[in-house]
């Protein structure tokens, strides 16, 4: 089956929180990394959403030209979606050039329908600003919930939708003037043509009650809606050189448009075709809940105003709000957790993890770092890298590191098995319903099950008794396919710890590449050698728990703030032949011991383990990793660089770390063995 996934295009004006990756793209990619799985042909799509008054008011606000704008927050919001292991298979963006044509074209065929039309109405003026001023560009109070700072197209509060004239007393966002009506005239489209087509093809659906219910209540009251702005940045309006399209008009379109240079970026310019225009195809939109509307009835019925046969979404999961410590995420108030700091300390996998087991499916749900703690600690570290531990040193102890014969099964371990099965079934049927919080817990169940049968078989004791090896030998093989479940289960939420628990269990091949029947199916090869248990996940202490809960709500200093965007970058340095580059050591160290340098904010004294030596440093460090945050990982290591005396101490070389800005990274080195050379 082919299914084509969308998590909704993000404005390019300001950097995601984990807020929005809990509600649209979490989700998306779970889903789409679940039905790779299963075989079916996936495309998972996504880009910045560029263009609309948001982004001029912003851009104005920064001092910055449209475009300037949304190359920074395009660049930084990918770059999120890269360091959390994104897999979509493109990421597009609004404003590249193929983008206009199908929005033009989509607005020609509504035309030739008769679904447009010219009205002359009543638009909001500034009469200090000397200009009409577009949605975003207008705060009030929402007609709905009576919100009194509501923007202007939409409620951040109860995430009504409306038209800029129905707000109450409305102001300029940027002069604070209060606002007088004046003709204008612009292009409608006819939505209220489409009502009946909507009615029934919703009902139709068997989505989530609430998207239902939000679809439902726009439909009762669709009217013409103006799809045109006075302004320059966004799609023009052919035959209207002072107007371009109403963000929300051509931001839809940009999953068409973005399966168009999908489709060009893998040389067949057609091939977007087999995903929107075939019947068969399946189309889900992964969503926040404030963009309901947009999804069931605005952007369904410019689909339906269409003559090409572009497919209607199947399913539109929409999540409700993921908050932070029980308030909504906020830049402005520091109410929000700095994804720089973040990711020096916890892994891609961890968030994932945390966000998916508390996600926002059917009520708001919070991030907390006490849970973040709970789902680290006693979850990821407790149940299943604990289970995947223990099995891979008794199996290195008792089994030579090999997978055992399973000659004969007992009653029990029918029984263990049969439950597996069924936990990998109710996995799947989980992640196919979009409920990530029931893959996690089906997760944890499969690890806790793997625990609890190993306790009980208690290998260690039918290790004493040479006439009970075979008996060992079936509990111990049988651990490891729970071990290989848990790794296939796990993988579309945590799939770089996935992937590693697939390595150790002796296989080379890229677990994401597989078929979750075959694998489930499949028992692992007799004989096959498994890895060196190395720890999946790092006990996150109470005292960093401590710190990131009282860093909530401090203010930064403006420059902090400024870091956001992109430093400068340092030019290259002049080129050298390879004999000078050659005559440097570089070396795979293992930190054994890290102290504070006693007087010094930054300095770290690191030991390290050279593998043939052992070396004392001095090291830069310490705004960056706490010392529990390395000891035991390895680091490159420069061996070569003559000793210096810093604060009193002799740094015998080097420890190599990654700098911009005021931002730094150690690179870390974790299968090859202290002293290896890097060159
Ligand atoms: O709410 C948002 O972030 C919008 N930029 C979502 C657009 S989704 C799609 F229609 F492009
Ligand atoms: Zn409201």
């Amino acid at each position: 089956m082919k299914i084509l996934i969308t998590s909704a295009l993000p404005y390019a004006n300001g950097p995601l929180h984990f807020g929005h990756i809990a509600g649209a793209y979490l989700p998306g990619d779970c889903y789409a990394r679940f039905e790779r799985l299963q075989g079916n042909e996936v495309l998972y799509l996504c880009g910045s959403d560029e263009y609309g008054v948001a982004i001029t008011l912003s851009a104005e606000l920064a001092g910055r030209s449209p475009q300037e704008h949304v190359d920074i927050f395009h660049a930084i919001n990918k770059a999120l979606f890269d360091k959390l292991q994104f897999s979509f298979d493109h990421y597009s963006r609004t404003t590249w050039e193929g983008h206009a044509a199908p929005v033009q074209e989509f607005f020609f065929a509504l035309q030739k329908k008769g679904l447009i039309e010219e009205r002359t109405e009543n638009h909001l003026y500034s009469m200090k600003e000397k200009r009409f001023l577009a949605d975003r560009y207008v705060v009030g109070t929402c007609p709905k919930c009576s919100f009194d700072q509501a923007r202007g197209d939409e409620c951040q509060k109860c995430a009504a939708s409306y038209e800029a004239t129905d707000l109450k007393n409305p102001r300029s966002k940027l002069s604070g003037d209060a606002l007088v009506l004046k003709p204008s005239t612009h292009l409608y489209l006819r939505f209220d043509h489409f009502r009946q087509q909507l009615f029934d093809w919703i009902r139709s659906k068997d989505w989530k009650e609430n998207v239902v219910h939000f679809a439902m209540r726009y439909i009762d009251e669709l009217k013409p809606r103006a799809i045109t702005r006075d302004s320059s940045w966004g799609v023009p309006v052919p035959g209207y050189p002072d107007k371009v399209f109403y963000v929300w008009f051509d931001a839809p379109i940009g999953y068409i448009s973005a399966a168009q240079e999908w489709a060009q970026k893998i040389g067949d310019s057609r091939a977007w075709e087999r995903f929107w225009l075939e019947p068969e195809t399946k189309l889900i939109h992964f969503i926040g809940k404030d963009n309901i509307p947009f999804h069931t009835v605005f952007f369904p019925a410019m689909l339906m105003g269409q003559d090409r046969p572009y497919k209607l979404p199947d399913e539109v999961p929409a999540n409700e709000f993921y908050m932070l410590e029980g308030r909504q995420f906020s830049k402005s108030d520091n109410w929000t957790i700095d994804l720089e700091d973040f990711f020096q300390h916890y892994s891609a996998d961890q968030i994932r993890y945390a966000i998916a087991s508390n996600a926002p499916e059917t009520a708001d749900s919070d991030f907390s770092w006490k849970d973040f703690q709970m789902r680290c600690n006693a979850e990821l570290l407790g149940k299943f890298g604990n289970f995947v531990h223990r099995v891979l040193v008794f199996a290195k102890q008792h089994c030579q590191s090999c997978v055992p014969l399973a000659q004969t099964l007992d009653e029990e371990d029918r029984f263990f098995s049969t439950q597996m099965s069924a936990l990998v079934k109710t996995a799947a049927s989980h992640y196919s319903k979009f409920s990530l919080r029931k893959a996690c817990q089906t997760l944890m169940e499969l690890a806790h099950l793997g625990n609890a049968y190993f306790d009980h078989k208690k290998p260690w004791v039918l290790a004493k008794d040479p006439a009970k090896v075979p008996i060992l030998q079936a509990c111990i093989a049988l651990c490891l396919e729970c071990i290989k479940n848990l790794a296939l289960v796990a993988s579309p939420i945590i799939p770089t710890s996935a992937q590693i628990v697939w390595n150790l269990l002796g296989n080379h091949s890229e677990l994401s590449q597989g078929l979750w029947n075959t694998i489930a199916a499949t028992p692992l090869p007799t004989g096959q050698r498994l890895g060196e248990s190395t720890p999946l996940f790092r006990k996150v202490e109470d005292v960093e728990i401590e710190q990131q809960i009282a860093k909530l709500g401090l203010k930064k200093n403006p420059q902090e703030i400024q870091m956001t965007v992109p430093p400068t970058y340092e030019p290259f340095k002049e080129s050298i032949a390879y004999d000078a580059f050659d005559k440097v050591d570089l070396r795979v160290a293992l930190v054994l011991e890290v102290e504070k340098v006693p007087k010094s904010k930054k300095l770290l004294k690191l030991t390290l383990d050279l593998g043939s030596e052992k070396r004392t440093v001095v090291s830069g460090i310490a705004l960056h990793y706490q010392p529990d945050q390395l000891i035991g990982r390895k680091v490159v290591f420069l061996a070569n660089l003559a000793p210096a005396t810093i604060m009193g101490i002799e740094s015998q070389g080097m420890v190599l770390a990654a700098g911009i800005g005021d931002s730094l990274e150690l690179p870390f080195i974790d299968k090859l063995a202290p002293g290896a050379s890097i060159c």
